[in-house]
């Protein structure tokens, strides 16, 4: 193998960038050539595929972000879309890429797999939804994002005897409302991957005022609400208690990566290249009880993501 592609596809995540420096250095250091693909698939069919050296890479481990850019390609999901991209793979002489993205993106690694292409894929994405992996890249750092504002929420939330719903994102996976509201002491965390009852968090609510709870924090993740406005006014309505609704959004997917994501990133970066040099053709890098491991991409994207219960339930235990 002589060149090796990297690539950051659908949302992004704090913690790409480390990664791509850790494929970009990695390669390098073994003695191939790196060129970046911009805007994840779109790049590959467009051609839009530069050099990367040292420098290149360069100041951005702590970056939010990606330098590589990202799309979510429509394109490449086509026959045509798809034919273009391998030749443009061709004319490039690119051996080997490094997929960097969630589950979409992987899926699209596991077409170039198919067709005879030795793709690689690196978690990187704020969900922490691939049931193959303990963690993704981004997790850690939305996670904390989300607790500082929990924290600074909660500060009014007491000057004003309110209760507070923070909606979070994590598609169909309630790993960061889990996270976030364990850490951040939340009254209730509502999740998708629970069944939950509107009068239960109402009862927790009644029971914390009636105690001389100042303040009640209810993180709730996007999978679990089809409308947060409305589960604000039926919880305000039950309770007779004011409520507020703060919808984060995309103040999670940016920011500084922590330790926590860099390292994760580096290591996984680093075990990319690893295994493309060692020849491989169809794998995703993981982290398993801090372990750095790999596994088949299709059967890494055919496991089904489970929540940690035990998280859940102690979470619910320590918010009596
Ligand atoms: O997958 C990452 C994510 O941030 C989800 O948590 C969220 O549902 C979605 O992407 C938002 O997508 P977009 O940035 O396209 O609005």
């Amino acid at each position: 193998m002589k060149k090796i592609g990297v690539l950051t596809s659908g949302g992004d995540s704090p913690g790409m960038n480390a990664a791509i420096r850790a494929v970009v250095r990695a390669t390098i250091y073994n003695g191939l050539d790196v060129v970046g693909i911009k805007r994840g698939y779109e790049g590959i069919i467009n051609g839009d595929i530069k050099d990367l050296n040292l420098s290149s890479v360069a100041d951005i481990i702590h970056r939010g972000g990606t330098m590589l850019k990202t799309a979510r390609s429509e394109a490449f999901k086509t026959k045509s879309g798809f034919e273009k991209a391998l030749n443009v793979i061709k004319i490039f002489g690119i051996e080997g890429i490094v997929v960097i993205g969630g589950d979409g993106s992987f899926r699209g690694a596991e077409k170039l797999s198919q067709v005879g292409i030795p793709t690689i894929g690196i978690p990187g994405t704020i969900d922490n939804d691939l049931a193959y992996t303990d963690y993704t890249i981004g997790f850690d750092t939305a996670t904390n994002t989300v607790l500082h504002a929990v924290s600074n929420i909660r500060d009014t939330s007491t000057s004003h005897g309110r209760a507070n719903i923070i909606e979070v994102m994590g598609r169909h996976c309630g790993d960061i409302a889990l996270y976030a509201g364990l850490a951040g002491g939340a009254e209730s965390i509502i999740v998708p991957e629970e069944k939950y009852s509107i009068d239960d968090v109402c009862k927790r609510l009644i029971q914390g005022k009636n105690r001389g709870k100042l303040h009640s924090i209810i993180l709730l993740a996007e999978g679990a609400a089809d409308n947060s406005y409305e589960i604000a006014k039926e919880i305000e309505e039950k309770t007779g208690i004011d409520v507020r609704l703060t919808i984060l959004g995309h103040i999670q997917r940016g920011g500084s990566p922590t330790a926590f994501d860099r390292i994760l990133a580096s290591r996984m970066g680093a075990k990319a290249v690893e295994l493309l040099m060692q020849g491989e053709k169809s794998r995703v890098v993981g982290i398993k009880g801090n372990e750095i491991c790999d596994f088949d991409i299709s059967k890494a994207l055919s496991l089904k993501k489970e929540m940690n219960k035990d998280l859940y339930e102690l979470a619910k235990i320590l918010s009596i």
